[in-house]
């Protein structure tokens, strides 16, 4: 198979805050007959021409696999063909046994056959974090707020009902008349109802879950309609292009103000491609339909752990959007903070990572002692905490994590719990209040630092950093502990602490498919998110929690993603003409680094400064992105040139393109290095302390001055131990020529022993041309090896 490793089997998990998913290998023989979903890549000469008539490329593909399957006597048992593709891919899923999938494979008129797999949800006040007001420059240039432009949200659906985010506005004109999409309806969604000039697309695929679910015991039903019964997709679609709803806020009180999406003024299509779990072939299927609609953007906030863009079918879904001039924003996952732990790598989609804002969900935590802490929480209700009540903690009463059923009811009965850090603080405060506490103390992780997770909590709880926890839970072994929990509230400050930081859960840097392209790209608001919920679960996604909300505040890549597709819209109906990945270096050049202190944006886990593998480029800033100056651009050939380069064969390439199998297609571009692709940003991993690596650059000038001249200027462009020697370094535009090329050649200027001294085999820095009005800044980040290896080496 095109993926013989056991995948890593991923809880759905929904709950708030980082996605707590517990990779489990499982290793399991493959039975010759058992029988799974595959995607099957077919060559374009075997598959029927590009259509949005379903049925008859059904019709074809069940012909094929007879024709290919009945000779050598596999027809039994017929396979079932469950999407077919002509957009996203070339090809289609189906559920076949691991025979038939082998001998499929083994047809040169397949390029591949890749086991489905299951996705995660990347989840775990922010238009005028981001500087996005009425009379900002790039809302003046977009033409009402981004009105031409239909954002395409791949994700658990969408819940219109009773929602003003999602309502009609009778202001609006008629939707773009390129958009080819429309609404389903089903017995649980009326289109005719819920549909309108702001909603207008809502389509669901379920067929690969409803599959897996036939062979996987104890697997939620597949939910068939656009509805959504998760809150995910509702949220993401409100954070990308909600409508403006006035006095918005969670439990009329957290938040307060007015919820609206980045790009207010723009279309959401909705597809639904996780009703239940999300399966790569709903995904794809999500993404095919939404090629064929005619997306402008689309935001695809989940992702896998598959560690080869060939194998990746989002991946390969994402390169023919990209190819029709649809922007994909991907969220870079909530594995952080470790190393090379960032998902959606490729080069064509926009990898965001999440930051905080400067909003805190704050509680007063006070000691008998007269000590003050800072809790953390969304709780609102009755508080018998608010005066000192007796405080114990869980690792003297019956669990130490305040597991359901294991705190002992006489000694937690009337008292504050304190919990040790486990997954969700809303389920252990819930164990609390069974067991007939009081109030809860969660702490968190010792590697969370300075993040916590403000959860809706069902009894007075709190969560509290990892220090200030062992501190109370010292305290809580002194005579009669007593503690209080008060004032319940959101704080705005932009001085304490500063803002943004890189919160704990972002995935990180270096990308562990090419190193040389950095990733994630950007980051954008994440932490603590206020947008439109479902009605079908309530803001805990417990199902003892009987609340209902029309607007929740949750964290994730997940919700830092949708904030760039909107901004990416607004580029869109400014900037008509710019191709995907012009927009995405327009964002990634001119992002900042800077907090509110004036400092160097830092990362939560450690409080240290957040270097490029943490931040990307830096923060995005879509105002400065309407006028970056020079543009990084790539097409469809620069991403194939980085395929080769990748050391993908002519048949791994096809897979991408959906074009005939080109055998000279890698030949022809041997001298182009990975490190070439024209990025915005330069990453390079020396491999010896006496490595030269030269990449090459182009960039196109967009300014208004078509005679401008670039410079070389504002931060230092090499850092202590590494020379970067940029050649030119004056580029001069004129009106014949628009883009002009340069390279840069890095090299190590250290010894070995010299390296020693620093524990870290890293450095950052960044490269900026200037024409003395624009700064196009480019972030730069080195890592070699160890000391001893490369002694060793020599
Ligand atoms: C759907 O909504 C429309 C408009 O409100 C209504 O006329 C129609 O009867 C509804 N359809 C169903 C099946 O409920
Ligand atoms: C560098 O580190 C290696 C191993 O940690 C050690 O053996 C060596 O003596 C060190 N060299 C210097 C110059 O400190």
């Amino acid at each position: 198979m095109g993926n013989r490793k056991a995948f890593a089997v991923v809880l759905l998990c929904c709950l708030l805050g980082v996605v707590a998913a517990v990779p489990a290998e499982h290793v399991e023989p493959v039975q010759d007959d058992a029988i799974s979903t595959y995607m099957v890549h077919v060559a374009s000469s075997h598959s029927p021409r590009a259509t949005r008539n379903t049925a008859r490329l059904t019709r074809a593909y069940t012909t094929f696999l007879q024709d290919t399957l009945l000779p050598v006597g596999m027809n039994a048992p017929a396979p079932s063909i469950l999407y077919s593709y002509a957009h996203a891919m070339t090809g289609f899923a189906a559920r076949l046994t691991a025979r038939q999938a082998a001998h499929l494979e083994a047809q040169p008129s397949v390029h591949a056959v890749i086991p489905d797999t299951l996705y995660e949800l990347h989840t775990t006040l922010s238009s005028s974090f981001l500087g996005l007001t009425p009379s900002s420059p790039l809302m003046m240039d977009s033409n009402g707020a981004g009105t031409d432009v239909v954002i395409g949200v791949i994700d658990t659906g969408i819940y219109p009902k009773d929602r003003a985010s999602f309502a009609a506005d009778p202001s609006m004109r008629r939707p773009p008349r390129c958009f080819r999409g429309g609404c389903v309806s089903t017995p649980d969604f009326n289109a005719t109802e819920y549909c309108n000039n702001k909603l207008v697309g809502a389509k669901f695929f379920h067929e690969g879950h409803a599959a897996m679910m036939s062979s996987v015991i104890g697997s939620a039903p597949a939910s068939k309609s656009p509805l959504d019964l998760d809150g995910h997709g509702t949220h993401c679609a409100s954070i990308a292009a909600g409508a403006p709803v006035t006095g918005a806020s969670l439990f009329r009180g957290y938040a307060p103000g007015t919820a609206k999406g980045t790009a207010s003024g723009a279309r959401i299509a909705s597809y639904n491609v996780c009703g239940g779990g999300c399966t790569t072939v709903d995904i794809v299927a999500g993404i095919n339909e939404a090629i064929a609609d005619n997306v402008d953007v689309l935001s695809i906030s989940i992702g896998g752990s598959i560690r080869n863009l060939y194998n990746d079918p989002v991946a390969i879904a994402s390169f023919r959007a990209v190819r029709a001039g649809i922007f994909v924003a991907s969220s870079a996952g909530n594995r952080g903070p470790g190393r090379a732990t960032v998902g959606n790598l490729s080069p064509w989609t926009m990898t965001v990572g999440a930051s905080s804002m400067n909003r805190q969900f704050r509680a007063s935590v006070k000691l008998g002692n007269g000590k003050t802490f800072n809790g953390y929480s969304l709780y609102a209700g009755a508080n018998p905490c608010r005066t000192m009540t007796p405080l114990v903690y869980g690792g003297d009463v019956g669990s130490a994590r305040c597991e359901a059923g294991k705190l002992e009811p006489s000694k937690v009965a009337g008292k504050i719990v304190l919990c040790d850090s486990r997954g969700s603080g809303v389920v252990q405060g819930y164990a609390v209040k069974q067991a007939g506490g009081a109030g809860a103390m969660i702490a968190s992780r010792k590697i969370d630092g300075e993040y916590t997770r403000a959860q809706p909590h069902l009894l007075p709880a709190v969560a509290l950093t990892y220090g200030d926890a062992m501190e109370i839970r010292k305290y809580s072994r002194t005579p009669n502990p007593v503690a209080s929990m008060s004032r319940f509230r959101t704080v705005i400050d932009v001085v304490t602490p500063p803002s943004p930081r890189v919160a704990t859960f972002s995935s990180r840097g270096p990308n562990p498919v090419a190193p040389e392209i950095l990733k994630p790209d950007v980051i954008a608001p994440g932490v603590q998110i206020l947008g439109a919920w479902t009605g079908e679960s309530s803001p805990s996604q417990l199902d003892v929690d009987t609340r209902r909300v029309k607007f929740n505040i949750i964290s994730g890549t997940s919700m830092a993603t949708p904030q760039v597709s909107g901004i990416a819209a607004l580029l869109k109906a400014a900037r008509p003409k710019w191709s995907p990945a012009a927009i995405k270096s327009a964002l990634m050049t001119t992002a900042y680094n800077v907090d509110s202190s004036g400092g160097v944006i830092k990362e939560m886990s450690t409080g240290k400064e957040a270097g490029p593998f943490e931040l990307g480029a830096g923060h995005v800033d879509p105002n400065r992105a309407l006028d970056p100056g020079l543009v990084y651009d790539a097409d469809e050939d620069d991403y194939i040139s980085f395929l080769c380069a990748l050391g993908y064969t002519p048949t791994q390439v096809a897979i991408f393109t959906g074009d005939g199998v080109v055998k000279d297609i890698c030949t022809k571009r041997k001298d182009v290095a990975v490190g070439d692709h024209n990025y915005p940003a330069f990453s390079v991993a020396f491999k010896s302390y006496d490595d030269k690596v030269t990449q090459r650059r182009a960039v196109r000038n967009v300014g208004n001055n078509v005679n401008a001249v670039y410079t070389l200027g504002g931060y230092r462009a090499s850092p202590r131990g590494v020379r970067a020697i940029v050649n030119p370094s004056r580029l001069v535009f004129d009106a014949e020529h628009q883009t002009q090329e340069y390279t840069v050649t890095f090299s190590l200027r250290m010894s070995p022993a010299a390296s020693n001294s620093s524990s870290q085999q890293e450095a950052h820095s960044a490269l900026v041309w200037t024409d003395g009005e624009h700064k196009v800044i480019s972030p730069m980040v080195f890592t070699w090896p160890a000391p001893t290896a490369n002694v060793a080496a020599m």
